[in-house]
């Protein structure tokens, strides 16, 4: 008997389908969740060509590929993480949802502990930090709980898929410095595959 694989497809048609009934957050991540789990199950739901580090330019251990983008705002994306490979503490803007595929990462939340009236600084304490494994999700939930840093800590790529409520592409986005509080807008410019 052949076992029918969750494919990519499906997930963003699901999750298109999802989005035009213009669901509660909640409700985004109860069902969203569920069909990432089931297409980071699946191995060959991404090309061999988007589960390598890119190789080249400013950042050669690190591959991010757009892989769907909808007039929705849905984003789709295959992360790549290197051997070494490290985000410093960031936020997203948007709601969003991880899940690994292979290998594993370590992710360490933060929460802002400061009463947010100064607009370049934050106060942050770290929340928790896990080491993602393959078939599972994170959550990522603007305001609330999304500020995070990244690290492959192991000797292998790991391969994520990133969904997010809007194009990472020209959204203004901030960085956060641990030590001294600076907060630095950002805006991810492109992928590397467009
Ligand atoms: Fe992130």
């Amino acid at each position: 008997m052949t076992t029918v694989k969750y494919s990519l497809d499906e997930f963003v048609h699901n999750m298109e389908a999802l989005l035009a009934t213009q669901p509660e957050e909640q409700s985004i991540f109860d069902s969203g969740a569920s069909w990432l789990e089931k297409l980071i199950n699946n191995p060959d739901a991404i090309p061999a060509q988007y589960r390598v580090p890119v190789g080249t330019g400013k950042r050669p251990n690190h591959g991010s590929y757009v892989l769907y983008q909808g007039e929705s705002g849905l984003l789709v994306t295959a992360v790549v993480w290197g051997p070494g490979d490290h985000a410093s503490p960031h936020d997203h803007c948007t709601w969003g949802m991880i899940g690994v595929m292979d290998n594993a990462l370590t992710e360490t939340r933060f929460r802002r502990v400061d009463d947010r009236s100064k607009e370049d600084f934050a106060q942050l304490e770290q929340d928790r930090s896990a080491v993602v494994k393959p078939g599972e999700v994170s959550l990522l939930i603007p305001e609330v709980d999304e500020i995070h840093q990244m690290d492959n800590f192991t000797d292998r790529p790991t391969v994520e898929i990133h969904c997010y409520g809007k194009d990472l592409r020209g959204l203004d986005r901030h960085r956060y410095n641990l030590e001294t509080g600076q907060i630095s807008p950002f805006v991810t410019e492109k992928y590397d595959n467009c």
